[in-house]
């Protein structure tokens, strides 16, 4: 009898390892912290909402799972280290590094309408928030015997975006840097790997709608742009993308390295 698929059984538990989910308050940062819980992770949310972080924390801790929540915000490297550090010292180390969060940037066409401060605002945030996470976890990462960076990139970092360029250049910069950190990592044995999820529902959704980022033509219409644009003709969930980022996570992805995955019903054929 094949034992090949109970043997690979046993490489799908997260028990022991520790993992980090920024932006894991709410969304999809959320989703992903559940789902690492869930499959036996320790969890520390670090998000800028000190009670969005403490309160997800505790909803796992109810499920039965180790999390604990911590006011982070990845755009300041002090904080960043402190982070990290606390999550050394309570738990030994870190295994598992998911850069999720991130901001949607205000209406950006023609080009010129996104200020320099914007422009700023938004890599500061969704670029050099992961590098200042990555060179902070390092360490531990190289000492983990498992080590995973993931990035929550965006359909946009692969599909240029004019209406919010500088949306788009941070998540295509975010590829370009988990790119750059598999080769250096790889030696390692630390896999390092993006994720482009598609269109989902979330706050940030709603963000972007409030502050009119979206083409006047399609406003809010959440639902014309999924027919128009995905070929799948279905939205995401914030579950489709946390279930990617879990077997990336996972002893079953070891080869894995270096990779674009979009998690978007075809958007980016
Ligand atoms: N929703 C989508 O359709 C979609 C599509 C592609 C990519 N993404 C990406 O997925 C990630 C999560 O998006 P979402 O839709 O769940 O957004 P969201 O707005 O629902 O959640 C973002 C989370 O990040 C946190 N956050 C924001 N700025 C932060 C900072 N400076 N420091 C720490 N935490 C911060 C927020 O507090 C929040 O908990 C983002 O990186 C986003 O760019 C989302």
């Amino acid at each position: 009898m094949d034992t090949g698929a109970l043997s690979r059984l046993n490489q799908v538990s997260l028990q022991g390892r520790v993992a980090v989910v920024t932006g894991g308050a709410m969304g999809i940062g959320s989703a992903i912290a559940r789902e690492l819980a869930g499959l036996g992770a320790k969890v520390l949310i670090a998000d800028r909402s000190a009670g969005g972080a403490e309160q997800m924390a505790q909803t796992l801790h109810q499920a039965g799972a180790q999390a604990q929540g911590i006011a982070c915000d990845v755009s300041d490297v002090a904080q960043v280290e402190q982070a990290a550090q606390a999550v050394c010292q309570s738990w030994g180390g870190i295994d598992v590094l998911v850069n999720c969060a991130g901001v949607a940037s205000a209406p950006g066409q023609p080009y010129t309408r996104c200020t320099p401060e914007e422009w700023r605002r938004t890599l500061d945030i969704n670029l050099m928030g992961a590098v200042h996470w990555c060179a902070a976890a390092r360490e531990p990462l190289l000492a983990s015997k498992a080590g995973r960076i993931i990035n929550i990139s965006s359909i946009t970092g692969v599909i240029s975006t004019p209406y919010m360029p500088a949306y788009s250049v941070s998540k295509a910069a975010l590829i370009s840097l988990s790119k750059v950190l598999a080769r250096d990592l790889a030696m390692a044995l630390v896999t390092v790997n993006a994720v482009c999820p598609g269109y989902i529902r979330t706050p940030m959704w709603g963000e972007l709608v409030q502050r009119g980022t979206l083409p006047e033509s399609e406003g809010d219409k959440f639902d014309q742009r999924v027919r128009l644009h995905v070929p799948m003709q279905r939205p995401q969930s914030v579950e489709d993308v946390a279930a990617c980022v879990g077997f990336l996570a996972t002893d079953l992805a070891c080869h894995i390295t270096g990779q674009v995955i979009g998690v978007d019903g075809g958007v980016t054929i």
